[in-house]
């Protein structure tokens, strides 16, 4: 079996969030297992220098984006067993940034068309062309409406994963003639249509051979009008081809036995080290070092979708506890802003780092007690899974990934990795922060239990693969 893999973003190379880290594990793990894959990417001009010293220059050609005429560069880079290869060009990649620009569209009509044309110049043709998020969800439909008559195409099936549905892609019809040289016959039917906009997750829904999203809790949900962001009707319509499956993590870069970002490694039977670097992190935070007083913490994009809103409500109130409350994270500005406000006012107990620090995010998974997660929705969440292997409880709201990966804990039963509140509001938020506050005072041995429970889950993508590949061979095998 021959996989295609093709996202916008993708770790080690460039990467905004969580897709990024998808694009960059799940390749490597279907290598792993035997599967023989290759993912295409952007040629970001901000690809580290050593990467770009790797690259190997395979072909060029002109490529039409509508009536332009643009250059088009193959580069190849084998990088851990996976062979990448970058759609070069400067016009469109030479930026500082991944997103953001007014030519986005443009930019992703041209990556969309150079994915397909890529595989007849390098003349790998896959069995399966997974594509993600709406950055790439034209491509299904380009190949059965613009490419339809390339015979080599014709038998490679289609998978979408949607990471977010709330970022649909949503642009005039002008630009199907205008950037990728189809018609509109499709657009005016209504297939690839939605509130009079050519929507490309709407595409990519239609014509995927299957669509699967982050976690099962995401794929139910998606289909009801709370959450599917208006495209709930056609998910319900596609709901044979539409399946979830659960994210792993790095399991190579998210380890406290060999984490170079630790103070001191640590693993489930010897929690030593975690004690040093919960001291670690509260010296460089500069909070009084208090081995017995648990430290909350959060990192985050601060974004709406993590229900912020949420926790600015109920912090002022948290702080009233005997704890420490460390942030680190960028976002909306009202949101950076207010969690500055509040943690000035208690320096002593809560400190906000605005910012983006890879390093500092690992110290903080393995020096804090408790891992706050109160997404008002979440497709997957990757950080309440680090956090769980590093022996940090989560605090979650049990929605999409969370209510998938984290298990509340249960006090007849002794069950649980974390803890977890149903109903979105700030009393229940804080009654489950209260819930883990207690138990880490009171009861020792109960914590450790859950921690133990938390760190032993499985969540590397060994499983999770096995998911994918499973979906691949139902697909060739229709
Ligand atoms: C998006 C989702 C997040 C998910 C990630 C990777 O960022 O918001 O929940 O974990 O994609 O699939």
């Amino acid at each position: 079996m021959k996989v295609l893999y093709t996202a916008f973003e993708c770790a080690p190379f460039f990467k905004t969030g969580g897709l990024g880290d998808v694009a960059g594990a799940l390749p490597k793990a279907l290598h792993k297992k035997g599967i023989e894959t290759i993912v295409v990417l952007p040629y970001f001009s901000f690809i580290p220098d050593r990467f770009k010293d790797e690259c190997q220059d395979v072909a060029n050609f002109t490529l039409e984006v509508g009536w332009r005429q643009q250059y088009c560069g193959i580069k190849q880079l084998d990088f851990q067993g996976i062979r990448y290869y970058f759609i070069d060009n400067l016009y469109y990649f030479d930026r500082a940034e991944i997103y953001g620009y007014d030519d986005d569209v443009e930019r992703f009509a041209f990556f969309q068309l150079a994915v397909i044309e890529l595989m007849n110049r390098i003349d790998y043709i896959p069995d399966v062309l997974h594509v993600n998020d709406y950055h790439t969800a034209m491509i299904p439909f380009l190949l059965k409406e613009k490419y339809h008559w390339v015979e080599e195409y014709q038998a490679i099936r289609t998978v979408l994963t949607i990471h977010n549905i709330e970022f649909q892609g949503q642009y005039s019809s002008e630009i199907l003639g205008d950037l990728f040289g189809v018609g509109q016959r499709r657009y005016n039917e209504g297939v690839i249509r939605w509130h009079n906009q050519l929507n490309f997750m709407k595409a990519g829904i239609a014509y995927a051979n299957h669509v699967n999203t982050v976690s099962p809790s995401y794929a139910e949900e998606i289909k009801t009008s709370e959450f599917g962001a208006g495209l709930e009707i056609i998910l319900q319509m596609e709901h044979q081809k539409l399946s979830g499956i659960l994210n792993g993590i790095d399991y190579e870069t998210n380890d406290p036995t060999t984490d170079p970002s630790l103070v001191a490694h640590f693993e489930v039977d010897d929690l030593t080290g975690k004690g040093l670097n919960k001291a670690e992190l509260q010296r460089i935070m500069g909070l009084p070092e208090k081995s017995d007083v648990p430290i909350v913490a959060v990192v985050s994009r601060l974004t709406y979708q993590k229900g912020f809103h949420l926790l600015l409500e109920e912090l002022e109130h948290l702080l009233q506890f005997d704890l420490q409350f460390v942030l680190l994270g960028t976002g909306d500005p009202r949101f950076e802003a207010a969690f500055r406000q509040i943690t000035a006012r208690y320096p002593e107990k809560s400190v906000a780092k605005i910012t983006f620090d890879v390093t500092l995010a690992q110290k903080i998974y393995a020096g804090a007690d408790l891992f706050l997660m109160p997404s008002s929705f979440e497709p997957c969440g990757l950080s309440q899974m680090i956090a769980m292997r590093y022996g940090t409880l989560p605090v979650v709201h049990e929605i999409g990934g969370l209510k998938d990966s984290v298990h509340p804990f249960n006090p007849v039963t002794g069950a649980g990795t974390g803890f977890g509140f149903e109903e979105f509001t700030g009393f229940y938020l804080t009654q489950s922060v209260k819930q883990a506050l207690e138990l880490y005072q009171k009861s020792p041995n109960v914590w450790k239990k859950i921690q133990r429970q938390a760190m032993t889950t499985d969540f590397s993508w060994d499983t999770s693969c096995q998911s994918y590949i499973d979906l691949y061979n139902r697909l060739l095998s229709k």
